[in-house]
């Protein structure tokens, strides 16, 4: 089969490379670190499926125009990722799901949004309701700072149209989880759990980001776990959205907190999680793109996937000045030894070419995976191989997955 891949990250590359096991696969417009990349629009991909990756094509349709020609897709209609696309709509959806999440509010008006704020304790969570490229959501113990982000959004000063909408929230604390389940329309199967490293400094310090490393499994996420949140919270889901006609054929990404009071949904995402895809499709066994096919067909037919025993941990090279202003235009060196390590794989994401050269292009540049027989070695094998790549400034985490039970 031919798989067309839209997009241009790690992630992108991640599908594509697991993909091309046992398919033929394109990527558009990928980058220039992506071998299979073309520049050929998606619409004029000959190709048997077509895989979206990034969650803005998504909220912008082109599942449904691509569908409207005849095409079968992977990823959700312009409908369906309204729940990436409004965070105040996912809430009410997670709502009338009665899908265990933090208590919210959703505010246009200053005063009230700040009079909601206070009675929110002491750690204050602002979100604004439209995309933000991940930057939109600001979790902090300091008053005056929830303060600023709420009349920084409203005002379209911080986030142009995006936050003049936002969402506050009651701030919950506990270990993070992300499960990506893959979706027909009525029914959906979890894939291989993960972790993710949102902030940019080691110990959880710094930033948000949009991940800076990633690992599969995840010792908290037993099965049990997994059977309840798709029971409780995914299948939930795609029932509220069915009684809106929402027919949603894609990944329903779950970023979920285990609270002292159970497991709370924090946020859907409508595509796969970028790093965490790098770490949870190298361990699939079976043939991926026969999942996805038959999730595009509307009916998964039973399908589970299977994963290997081993385990996958990825770290992301960023650039100079990632998240804020990231440096580009940089050679990166040690490609070849680091890709050469045994059980290493290389995704490229923020990657250019000059002079024939790879050279930085983007935030986070590249994300190294390692696999093993369990997350240490997968870890040891990742790290010795981004010990063999270099360029001024790179930054990485130098505690993703040390200890497992890390909160991400
Ligand atoms: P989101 O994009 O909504 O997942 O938020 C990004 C990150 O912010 C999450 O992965 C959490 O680390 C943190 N976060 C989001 N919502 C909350 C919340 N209600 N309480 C505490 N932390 C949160
Ligand atoms: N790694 C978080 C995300 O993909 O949104």
């Amino acid at each position: 089969m031919r798989i067309c891949v839209v997009g241009s990250g790690g992630r992108e590359h991640a599908l594509a490379h697991v993909l091309r096991r046992h398919h033929d696969v394109v990527v558009t417009p990928g980058n220039p670190g992506i071998p299979y990349s073309v520049d050929t629009p998606p619409q004029e991909v000959a190709a048997e499926l077509t895989v979206i990756g990034p969650e803005a094509p998504l909220v912008q349709g082109l599942a449904d125009h691509l569908r409207a020609d005849g095409r079968l897709v992977f990823g959700p209609g312009a409908d369906g990722a309204r729940l990436e696309g409004s965070k105040a709509w996912m809430k009410e959806v997670l709502v009338d799901a009665a899908v265990p999440t933090a208590t919210h509010g959703v505010f246009t008006d200053e005063a009230k949004a700040l009079e909601f704020l206070d009675t929110m304790g002491d750690l204050f969570v602002v979100k604004t309701d439209g995309l933000a490229a991940g930057k939109g959501v600001l979790v902090t113990t300091d008053r005056n700072e929830a303060v600023d982000a709420v009349r920084g959004y409203l005002s379209g000063n911080a986030f142009g149209d995006a936050g003049r909408r936002l969402v506050i929230e009651e701030g919950l604390t506990g270990p993070e989880l992300s499960v990506l389940a893959v979706c027909d329309g009525y029914d959906a199967v979890a894939l291989a759990p993960a972790q993710d490293f949102k902030r940019l400094g080691d110990n959880d310090v710094g930033p948000n980001t949009g991940g800076m490393g990633a690992y599969s499994p995840v010792p908290l996420a037993t099965d049990d776990v997994i059977e309840s949140l798709m029971d409780d919270a995914v299948r939930p889901t795609l029932a509220a959205l069915r009684r809106r006609n929402i027919d949603y054929r894609g990944v329903l990404y779950c970023g979920l907190m285990f609270t002292p009071t159970g497991p709370k949904v924090l946020e859907y995402n409508v595509r796969f999680g970028d790093p965490e895809t790098q770490v949870v499709l190298p361990r699939i066994v079976d043939d991926l793109g026969e999942l996805l096919v038959s999730a595009a067909e509307g009916d998964l037919n039973g399908r589970t996937p299977t994963f290997d025993d081993g385990a996958a941990v990825t770290v992301v090279c960023a650039a100079e000045g990632y998240p804020t202003s990231p440096r580009i235009g940089d050679r990166i060196e040690g490609l070849d030894n680091s890709s050469s390590i045994n059980g290493v794989t290389i995704f490229a994401a923020g990657v250019g070419e000059r002079d024939g050269h790879l050279v930085t292009a983007g935030g986070r540049v590249l994300s190294v995976t390692g696999q093993g027989s369990d997350v240490a070695e997968a870890r040891c094998r990742a790290y010795a191989a981004v010990g063999e790549l270099a360029w001024p400034g790179m930054q990485v985490r130098t505690d993703v997955a040390e200890s497992p039970t890390m909160t991400g």
